[in-house]
């Protein structure tokens, strides 16, 4: 909590406390669950399921043209500060349709990226999903999806050290005035698997400034192990919100 900021913010825990506090006599086993849960994050995504058709790849560019480009860039090259990239290689590799669709559909909350879903209709959202794939057609990564086994105090300092400089110290990028994205955010990380955020902390987002953290990467300095990744999210999971 001490590091929140904001009345919203402080608000959305809450609501959740009240939610969980009526249980009676399973409060025993309630918040041990409940952190549990909140470490694993969402069931890992669905990687494809719109098909690549050329007629709604043609549809998705002109509802993209029209309706994205403001803040995603002409060639969803990312807008730093206003909206990020979205045709980056190993970023499509990593992100399933499942969480394309969904972001696009209910927005990011507490950001500027609003729920679509109220403007357009459930197969313009697939076109749009069809569109960004034609840009970036890699192929889907394979994502470690096994549990989390961070531990939150270790990854608070290495977060801090390295990943605050670019998303913020509370993780609310833009917001923060960082170039990152709002990583701490709940809607954010309520959107991605484990995986996800394991394969682009490892991989980095090529075309951006986010570098691949994988000890093998060229860079020698502030690299991460694997350990040390699973404590980083970990802490963002413990923390969101
Ligand atoms: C007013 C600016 C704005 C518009 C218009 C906009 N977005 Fe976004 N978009 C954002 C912001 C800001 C984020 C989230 C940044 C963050 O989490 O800090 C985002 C996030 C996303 C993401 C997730 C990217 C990631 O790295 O996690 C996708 C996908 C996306 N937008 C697609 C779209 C599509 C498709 C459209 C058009 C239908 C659209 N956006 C229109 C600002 C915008
Ligand atoms: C030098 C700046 C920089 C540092 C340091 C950095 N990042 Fe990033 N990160 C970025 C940028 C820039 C993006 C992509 C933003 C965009 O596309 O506009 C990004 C994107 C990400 C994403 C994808 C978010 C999404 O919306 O899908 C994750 C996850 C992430 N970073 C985690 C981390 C973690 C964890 C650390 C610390 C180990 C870290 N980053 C350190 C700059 C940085």
């Amino acid at each position: 909590m001490k590091r929140m900021v904001g009345m919203v913010v402080l608000l959305l825990p809450l609501s959740g406390l009240f939610a969980g506090g009526c249980g009676g006599s399973e409060e025993e086993a309630g918040p041990e669950e409940a952190q549990a849960a909140q470490l694993q994050g969402p069931v890992p995504q669905k990687m494809r399921e719109v098909a690549a058709d050329p007629k709604m790849v043609e549809a998705g560019k002109q509802i993209f043209q029209t309706t994205c480009v403001g803040c995603h860039g002409k060639h969803a090259e990312g807008m730093i500060g206003i909206g990020p990239q979205l045709n980056s290689d190993t970023f499509m590799a990593a992100a399933p349709d499942e969480f394309l669709i969904r972001t696009i559909t209910n927005g990011r909350a507490g950001t500027t990226m609003i729920a679509w879903g109220e403007q357009l209709k459930k197969n313009q959202i697939y076109s749009v999903v069809a569109y960004l794939r034609s840009l970036n057609p890699a192929q889907p990564a394979t994502l470690d999806e096994s549990p989390l086994q961070g531990d939150p105090d270790q990854g608070e300092p290495l977060f801090q050290q390295i990943c605050a400089a670019c998303h913020g110290s509370h993780g609310a990028g833009y917001q923060e005035t960082a170039n990152g994205t709002g990583i701490g955010r709940k809607a954010f990380l309520d959107s991605v698997s484990n995986g996800y955020l394991r394969y682009i902390i490892k991989h980095g987002k090529s075309g951006t400034k986010m570098r691949p953290f994988d000890e093998s990467s060229k860079v020698a300095v502030a690299n991460l192990n694997d350990d040390q990744i699973e404590d980083v999210i970990a802490y963002l999971r413990t923390n969101a919100w």
